[in-house]
């Protein structure tokens, strides 16, 4: 069969590399693509992961037998809709579903209509109104969230009323995310270790995979701004047989139940971000698609075919389907651009890689692009460099080890990757 991706970073990467292991996949697409995807799929530069009648089109040129669209904003503007009325198989959610990570304000009035743990919370259109809340409230840390769409970094966590002023005011005047700051959601600060769940939904039964832990911070230690993610490890050892029996209880099964009950019955990967509190697993957030770079630890580990998954998933039998893994530990280290997540140089030659990998490791790439036969930066983040090994210390030594070998002008990567994880597992 023939499959087409849409997409271009490095959890699209993850994704090919595994539809490439399927047997009955003869050809991938890919659009748009980047410079070390080519090497695994056809890319298609020019059409954007959001153009949809583009991707349309391009379904229908190319005869895809199925479409997996991976990326948030496609899917929240209703790509698979148009796909599918198009008579395409597709992976992925429909907009109605999407919602559920598109607003905000649609997912933390869910959790509170279906008794889904999460933060306490209030929803804003108006900005004194939003700064006289916390203000009133008095209770720093304060978490300020753009209700929209935002690159994974619309959430501020405000220090003191300064910081939470500034927020609001950058999110609902400044616009700096644009029309998804129109509300904005400020909730209670929750503690604990934040767990990341992704999980085959087919809206008749929820099949988690195995977990991950992303770093979100730019910097070591937790510190810098928040980014789409610096790097990975997987499992998460926080998270016990125990608690994963209470998060499928009070959380992933209610979740699914209430999409089915509001008319949204959700197909796809559902990401549940988790904070183990003291007082048990919340929410943090979801999102309709697989977290990027969690897919870069996590299916490295999977051992059943991923389109008999997709099949499954488009044909509601999931609950027919065993879905395996492997016992090894995998670890992901993102390489950026110095600067990243704020401006950054494009352009700059990557040394260290032949055809885009590197032996012993798998080098998933999300912002390169080739020029003149040369790989080259196209992004902030630039390369997710992943490993497998028996348990996460040698996955870790693996990563690290390679990450040395590969270069390229102000190249930024945390050195504590997986560090609180070893701790944890150390101490039990
Ligand atoms: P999100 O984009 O919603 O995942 O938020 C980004 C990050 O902000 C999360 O991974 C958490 O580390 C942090 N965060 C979000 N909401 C809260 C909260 N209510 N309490 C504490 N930290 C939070
Ligand atoms: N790594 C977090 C996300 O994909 O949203």
């Amino acid at each position: 069969m023939k499959v087409l991706v849409v997409g271009g970073g490095g959890r699209e990467h993850a994704l090919i590399k595994k539809i490439k292991e399927s047997p009955r996949v003869e050809e991938i697409a890919c659009c748009p693509g980047n410079g070390g995807i080519s090497y695994d799929a056809k890319c298609y530069p020019d059409i954007s992961a959001t153009d949809i009648p583009g991707v349309v089109r391009l379904a229908e040129k190319i005869k895809a037998d199925f479409v997996v669209v991976a990326p948030d904003d496609p899917l929240v503007m209703g790509m698979v809709d148009e796909l599918n009325k198009a008579g395409f198989r597709t992976f992925g959610p429909t907009a109605a579903a999407a919602i559920i990570e598109g607003s905000k304000v649609f997912s933390k009035e869910l959790m509170q209509r279906y008794s889904i743990p999460t933060a306490d919370y209030k929803v804003f259109d108006d900005s004194a109104e939003a700064v006289a809340y916390i203000e009133q409230k008095n209770e720093f840390p304060a978490v300020i969230k753009a209700d929209g769409l935002a690159l994974g970094k619309g959430v501020i966590i405000a220090e003191d009323l300064g910081a939470a002023k500034a927020a609001v005011k950058e999110i609902m005047e400044d616009k700096v995310f644009g029309a998804s700051g129109s509300k904005v959601v400020v909730e209670e600060f929750l503690t604990g270790p934040e767990v990341s769940v992704l999980a085959f939904t087919d809206g008749k039964c929820v099949k988690p995979m195995v977990t991950s832990m992303d770093h979100k911070r730019a910097l070591d230690g937790d510190k810098g701004p928040n980014t789409g993610g610096m790097g990975t490890v997987s499992p998460n050892p926080y998270y016990t047989s125990e608690i994963a029996e209470e998060c499928m209880q009070t959380i992933f099964l209610p979740t699914i139940n209430a999409m089915n009950k509001e008319g949204r019955t959700f197909k796809g990967c559902l990401y549940f971000g988790l904070m183990i509190t003291p007082k048990g697993p919340k929410v943090i957030e979801y999102n309709c698609r697989f977290g990027d770079p969690e897919t870069q630890v996590v299916l490295p580990r999977l051992k059943t075919d991923i389109m008999d998954i997709f099949e499954a998933i488009e044909s509601e039998t999931l609950s027919e389907l065993n879905i395996e893994w492997s016992d090894d530990a995998c670890a992901c280290v993102i390489i950026a651009s110095g600067g990243y997540p704020k401006s950054y140089p494009k352009g700059l030659e990557i040394s260290g890689l032949t055809n885009g990998q590197l032996s012993g490791v798998t080098v998933y790439h999300a912002g390169t692009a080739l020029k003149d036969g040369k790989l080259v930066t196209s992004g902030g983040r630039v390369l997710g460099v992943t490993a497998l090994g028996r348990d996460l210390k040698e996955a870790l030594d693996k990563a690290y080890a390679a990450v040395d070998k590969i270069d390229f002008e102000n190249k930024h990567f945390r050195k504590d990757i997986g560090a609180r994880a070893l701790a944890a597992i150390k101490n039990g």
